[in-house]
């Protein structure tokens, strides 16, 4: 008896160190099948972590408008809008996700974009070579359109951000299961998410696109 649960605990060990991820690695899930005209459109951003400040510190009200870029049906264009949290100014940058041409991985992207005042925003969309944009899940689709969506920077420095179409249906109806989520996947401590402000916001129109 005492042999065999002896033999149990070393296997139970084995096992677990085979399974073991390296330090600091988080499981996340990627998703299976995208329909990229149902991920187009506006939407705001509810969520960030730490690991996301740089984009979000000085700004509020954060919002994506993603569109057809023509002839591509492996890339998006995107305008990243924002007020100053100081100047209510706005604030944008523009450029391109592409897709990762592997199908196994439709909820992978590269994404190139400008930085105001730094960097002129790309032309075209970006060769793809890594994933810095991963859609972890997709919420369901409402009115044509993914109703949120989660998305992690796909590295090693676990980036978070949530996007979701309708904030106070994302808050009714999601919300609570998103961040239990999270919190499993190990989005927490530091790595946690936190809201990002939508208050006050003056929107910028919706580009001509899909206007
Ligand atoms: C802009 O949005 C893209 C995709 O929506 C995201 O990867 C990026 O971090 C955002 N950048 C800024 C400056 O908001
Ligand atoms: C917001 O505006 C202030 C005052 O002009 C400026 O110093 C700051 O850099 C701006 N923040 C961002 C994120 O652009
Ligand atoms: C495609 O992606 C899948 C899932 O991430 C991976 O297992 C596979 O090795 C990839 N194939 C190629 C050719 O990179
Ligand atoms: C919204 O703006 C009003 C008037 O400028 C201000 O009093 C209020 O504190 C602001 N609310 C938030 C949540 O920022």
């Amino acid at each position: 008896m005492v042999r065999v649960s002896h033999i149990l605990v070393v296997s139970c060990a084995l096992f677990a160190a085979v399974h073991a991820r390296p330090l600091g690695a988080i499981p996340q899930p990627n998703i299976k099948e995208l329909r990229t005209e149902q991920y187009l459109g506006r939407w705001y951003n509810l969520y960030a972590n730490s690991v996301e400040d740089r984009i979000f510190d000085g700004v509020t009200c954060i919002i994506a408008d993603y569109g057809v870029v023509p002839g591509r049906s492996d890339a998006i264009s995107l305008i990243n809008s924002s007020q100053n949290k100081t100047t209510f100014l706005p604030y944008s940058t523009r450029g391109f996700a592409t897709q990762s041409p592997n199908a196994s991985e439709p909820g992978d992207f590269v994404v190139a974009q400008s930085v105001p005042g730094y960097r002129p925003a790309p032309k075209e969309p970006p060769v793809y070579v890594k994933a810095n944009y991963v859609i972890m899940e997709l919420g369901p689709v409402v009115d044509g359109a993914y109703d949120y969506s989660l998305i992690s920077d796909g590295g090693n420095s676990k980036g978070l951000f949530v996007l979701a179409r309708d904030k106070n249906r994302f808050v009714e109806k999601y919300q609570q299961e998103v961040l239990k989520k999270l919190a499993t996947w190990g989005f927490t401590g530091a790595l946690a998410p936190y809201v990002t402000a939508q208050n006050n916001c003056t929107y910028p129109p919706p580009p001509p696109a899909y206007a």
